[in-house]
C-alpha cells in the first residue's frame, strides 16, 4: 500500500490509554461498517495461549514490543479492518508511522479524573501498571498523552458510552467518505 488508495478502504486504527474502551468501541465500529475487527492484544494472547500478563512474564516487555510491532505492521498494511492497538503500541515510531501513513487513526481520549475510577477493574490484567504507585500511574498517563497526539482524529469520551462513541466515529467516517471520496 502507498497511502493513496481509497479512503473508504483504509483501516480504522483505535488508540488510547489502557482501559479507555478501545476494544469495545472497535468491535461496535467494525460491526457497523461490516468489517473484521482485530484486537492486537488478543492476537498475541492467542499466539501464546495465555493472557497478556503471562506473556509479559514469559518473554518480558522488550520481546512483547517486538512481536506487537510485527503483528501491527502486518495488519496495518491490509485493508478494511478495524484495529484496536494496545495502549503502549504508539511508543514505537515504526508503528506510529505505518498506522498514520496507511490508516485512519482515532484517539479515544479520557480525563485522568474519570480514568482513575476504572483502575480497580483493569489493574490485574495490565502488566505495566503492576507495582506502580498512584503518582507513577498518573505520570505514565500524562506521558502517554504525548504519544497519542499523533492521530488523525481525537474523541473526548468522558461523557459518552461505548455505543455513542462508536456512533460518533461511524457518522464522522461516513461524512469523510462523502466529502473526500464521493464515488
Ligand atoms: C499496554 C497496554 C495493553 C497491552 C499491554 C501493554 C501498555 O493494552 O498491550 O498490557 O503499555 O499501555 P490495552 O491498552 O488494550 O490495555
Amino acid at each position: 500500500m502507498n497511502g493513496r488508495e481509497s479512503i473508504r478502504e483504509k483501516n480504522i486504527v483505535i488508540i488510547g490509554f489502557m482501559g479507555v474502551g478501545k476494544t469495545t468501541v472497535g468491535e461496535l465500529v467494525a460491526k457497523r461498517l461490516y468489517r473484521t475487527f482485530i484486537d492486537i492484544d488478543k492476537v498475541i494472547e492467542e499466539r501464546f495461549e495465555v493472557p497478556i500478563v503471562e506473556v509479559f512474564k514469559q518473554i518480558g516487555e522488550p520481546a512483547f514490543r517486538k512481536i506487537e510491532k510485527e503483528i501491527i505492521i502486518d495488519f496495518c498494511t491490509q485493508k478494511l479492518k478495524v484495529i484496536s492497538l494496545g495502549g503502549g503500541a504508539f511508543l514505537q515510531e515504526e508503528i506510529r508511522k505505518i498506522a498514520l501513513d496507511n490508516c485512519i487513526v482515532i484517539f479515544l481520549d479520557i480525563t485522568w479524573e474519570l480514568w482513575k475510577e476504572r483502575l480497580n477493574i483493569i489493574i490485574n490484567s495490565r502488566p505495566v501498571l503492576q507495582g506502580l504507585t498512584m503518582e507513577e500511574i498518573e505520570d505514565l498517563f500524562n506521558k502517554r498523552q504525548g504519544i497519542y497526539t499523533n492521530h488523525h482524529s481525537r474523541l473526548e469520551t468522558d461523557h459518552l458510552n461505548a455505543t455513542e462513541i462508536a456512533d460518533y466515529i461511524v457518522n464522522s467516517l461516513k461524512l469523510a467518505y462523502e466529502l473526500y471520496d464521493p464515488n
